[in-house]
């Protein structure tokens, strides 16, 4: 599919995949939780950070490569897990798998796609990392851990803040369902976006089937023979930190932990056995007026060391965001949305523009702000006067990086 050249940013994908998908599809990706206070402040908190550039530096060479866990990517970004993503593009979680592996990003593969993940692993490739949701059912986790694991997954990240189904009424008001359903304002809203319905639902239909969660199912040769959706849904408001322990003993790569936003939490996860943590509110999906990543990364910096893996995502939409976030001692940053509007506007062209809009303007935001290389960045290129304890934080946290920058270098 041909792309418009006037998208030149995130937002305008986000319009174009307005244009393009049903309403029903279109606020399931775009909404948040209740009054998207979180998804709004998701934004706004970036507008809170300013920068002090350096000027007259050679930033000619500069490099926007960084190192997780001992494997070099191209950008310092990487692309979390967004379930559904069939509903936007035939085979939206290849489509944008493949993307990622083009810009040697990784991509993180959602228990929730429409696509089995053997199918992803087998056509994509590049690294892909498991998000497992997980409920009382260990059989059914130990079955998905198992899949991931023999199917080449390089590491498991652990949803955690999805104790309950959140409270998205637009999802109600839509009749949102999955399997997805028509019913007739879907049909009437469908018909008016030919497109999206020939090429993608039409598509989806002929190919595999009512598009629907592909990974819980128990699937022989196409044919379902086992359920087990519904009661792994259920179930997910008992789970406690000894999960995450017994994970640790199953899973032999790295272990992540997504949806922290507390320090002790951030603790927590380290001493049941992680690698590393994504801080995340699931992109203001979940519950409404929890903070944003970007207000509490320092202090869980300054509480788990420079040496643990510390991701963040939620609101990421410009090169400056994730600079900023990288500053304030994040290791690596994830987009959900970014690429899920790139799909959704463009099929498997709009993902791959979606991740080279946020590489460009990441390299562009390094060239003026003076700096060369990504370990470079610090607190010490942040202004943040409406944050002041933010900003002490920061600077405590990165001096700790730089002590054991220098011990690694000894
Ligand atoms: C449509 C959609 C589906 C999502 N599905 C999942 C999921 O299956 N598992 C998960 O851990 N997070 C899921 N997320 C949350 C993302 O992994 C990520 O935390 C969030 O999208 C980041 O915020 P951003 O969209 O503003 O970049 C989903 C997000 C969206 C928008």
């Amino acid at each position: 599919m041909k792309l418009d050249r006037r998208i030149q940013n995130i937002d305008d994908l986000r319009r174009a995949a307005q244009k393009r998908v049903p309403r029903v599809a279109f606020d399931f990706m775009a909404g948040g939780a209740e009054d998207f206070v979180t998804l709004d402040n998701n934004r706004t908190v970036f507008e809170r950070i300013r920068f002090r550039p350096h000027t007259l530096v050679d930033v000619s060479n500069r490099s926007t490569k960084t190192t997780i866990f001992g494997k070099s990517f191209d950008m310092p970004f990487g692309v979390a897990p967004t379930g559904a993503a069939g509903l936007y593009c035939h085979r939206g979680e290849t489509a944008i798998a493949r993307a990622a592996k083009a810009a040697g990003i990784p991509f993180v593969l959602s228990t929730s796609s429409f696509e089995p993940m053997e199918d992803v692993a087998r056509d994509a490739g590049g690294t892909l990392w498991f998000q497992l949701y997980m409920s009382k059912d260990r059989a059914a986790a130990e079955r998905l851990v198992l899949r991931a694991r023999d199917a080449g997954y390089e590491a498991l990240v652990m949803t955690t803040d999805i104790p309950v189904p959140a409270n998205r009424e637009y999802n109600e008001r839509n009749a949102f369902s999955v399997p997805f359903k028509l019913n007739l304002s879907n049909m009437i809203d469908g018909i008016r976006h030919p497109d999206w319905l020939v090429n993608v639902l039409f598509r989806t239909l002929w190919h595999s089937g009512v598009p629907r969660y592909r990974n819980l199912d128990t699937e022989v040769g196409g044919k379902i023979i086992a359920k087990s959706r519904s009661e792994s849904r259920a179930h997910r408001d008992c789970l406690t930190w000894d999960d995450v322990r017994w994970l640790r003993k199953l899973w032999p790569h790295k272990l992540l932990v997504k949806g922290i936003l507390r320090p002790d939490d951030a603790l927590a996860a380290r001493e049941a056995g992680a690698d590393g943590i994504f801080v995340s509110n699931h992109g203001g999906r979940q519950l409404d007026g929890a903070v944003s990543p970007i207000e509490v990364l320092p202090q869980i910096r300054a509480a788990v060391g420079p040496a643990f893996t510390v991701m963040a995502d939620s609101g990421f939409r410009r090169g400056s965001d994730i600079v900023k976030a990288l500053a304030l001692g994040a290791d690596m940053v994830f987009v959900g949305r970014a690429p899920l509007f790139g799909v959704a506007a463009a099929g498997a062209p709009g993902a791959a523009r979606a991740i080279e809009i946020l590489g460009s303007e990441v390299r562009r935001v390094l060239a003026l702000l003076g700096c060369t290389c990504i370990e470079d960045l610090s607190p010490d290129y942040l202004y943040c006067e409406a944050l002041p304890e933010l900003q002490r934080l920061a600077i405590a946290a990165h001096s700790g990086r730089i002590e054991l920058l220098k011990t690694k270098q000894a």
